[in-house]
This record gives C-alpha cells, sequence and structure tokens, in this order.
C-alpha cells in the first residue's frame, strides 16, 4: 500500500513527493534528492535555478536517523549499510517508474546533494535505466563492491568541495572512475569550499546542464 504524497496536487505514490509540472515540455524533468535532515523541499528551489520550465519530482527519503530523513541507513558517517544501499536504489527506481507513468515524464536528471547524491550514483550503478543524466554534488561511491554494469554515454557531473570533511577526495575521483569505466560521460569538478554548497556549484550545475542534457523529443 502506497503512503500518500504530502502535497495536493501530487498523486498518491510509494514516496511522499512534490512534483512541479514543467512549463517548458522539452526541458528534461529533474529529480531533486536531497541530504540527510532535508525534505522533499529542499532543493526545489535550485532546481528552479538549474533548468528554469523543467517538471520537478522531488522524493522524501524512507529512512529516518533520529527523525532526520535519509535514502538509505548508514552505520556511521561515510559508512554505508550497503544491503540497504541497494534496496533503497531499486525502491528508489519503482518510483521514478511509477512516477514517470503518472505524471507522463520521460527519464529525468538526478540532481542529489550528499545523501542524495549516493543514491542517485547507486541508481546509476544498479539501475541505469532510471536516468538520463545526474548532477551528483558532494557524491561518494555508494558501494564498495558494485555489480557489473553499464552507463552507455549517460551524462554526469560531479562536484565536490576541496575542504569537504566528509568526502574524501580519492572517494569521489574513485566513484568518478568507476562510472567512467561503466561508460558515462563523466565530468568531475573540484570546487573551493566545504560539504556545503555554494553559487559556484549552482552555475557550474547550470552551465554544465545547459550544455549535456539532452532535450527529450516533443
Ligand atoms: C551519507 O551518509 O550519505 C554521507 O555520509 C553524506 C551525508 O549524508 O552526510
Amino acid at each position: 500500500m502506497s503512503a500518500p504524497a504530502s502535497v495536493a496536487g501530487a498523486a498518491a505514490l510509494a514516496f511522499t513527493h512534490r512534483f512541479v509540472p514543467a512549463t517548458d515540455p522539452a526541458a528534461p524533468p529533474l529529480l531533486l534528492l536531497h541530504g540527510t535532515g532535508g525534505d522533499e523541499n529542499d532543493l526545489l528551489p535550485i532546481g528552479r535555478m538549474l533548468a528554469p520550465g523543467a517538471a520537478l519530482l522531488s522524493p522524501r527519503g524512507k529512512v529516518s536517523e533520529g527523525g532526520m530523513p535519509r535514502f538509505f541507513r548508514r552505520l556511521a558517517e561515510g559508512v554505508f549499510d550497503e544491503q540497504d544501499v541497494v534496496r533503497r536504489a531499486n525502491e528508489l527506481a519503482d518510483f521514478i517508474a511509477e512516477a514517470r507513468a503518472a505524471y507522463g515524464l520521460p527519464a529525468p536528471v538526478a540532481v542529489g546533494f550528499s545523501n542524495g547524491a549516493n543514491i542517485a550514483a547507486a541508481l546509476l550503478m544498479l539501475r541505469p535505466e532510471a536516468l538520463s543524466g545526474a548532477i551528483l554534488l558532494r557524491a561518494m561511491v555508494p558501494l564498495a563492491a558494485p555489480p557489473a554494469g553499464t552507463l552507455p554515454g549517460t551524462p554526469v557531473l560531479i562536484l565536490s568541495g576541496a575542504a569537504d570533511p566528509i568526502v574524501p577526495r580519492g572517494n569521489a575521483e574513485r566513484l568518478a572512475d568507476e562510472l567512467t569505466r561503466r561508460g558515462g560521460q563523466v565530468e568531475h569538478k573540484v570546487l573551493s569550499g566545504g560539504h556545503g554548497l555554494t553559487p559556484a556549484d549552482v552555475a557550474a550545475a547550470r552551465a554544465w546542464f545547459q550544455a549535456n542534457t539532452p532535450r527529450p523529443a516533443a
């Protein structure tokens, strides 16, 4: 039985979510994935800045860590319950398929921050058909030994923080290498700053999105 969506106008699907319809039907929809302790409202303003006119689909993570929503369980900061990563990535991919049918959407481009970026990276490894691209903000490797898979030509942008106390630089580099090995068109940039987002992230993500994301056929 599906949990009800949080807002009037959003269909009752398997995740509590916000949905903002497109005003530009040729713009690819964005799947917005918040960080630990966030919710379905957090990234709507960034989504709007990245892609004015695009549909926005923004679910709330189902895992609670002391009342803070997340997209999968962790054992400690940066130490993930990988069985739960797999289970939750599949659950999220099923929700994306359900939402695409309910709202008539092509495959979305994920925009994930921190824990949301990590579940998006897991989707790229486990259910690559769910996404047409991804912007991973402060992402790290979600699975130590992911199953084999391909990511044929999927555009991916990874934005890391040079002074990020949560994501070691080498970890994000390993993620970029793994996604590239699978066939993704990966761009990895290291910006000055820490784990938090800055205007430089929005500017870099917006420029990349406009240059790299295929516009679905009308
Ligand atoms: C995670 O748990 O996904 C990462 O440690 C990032 C975070 O949410 O703090």
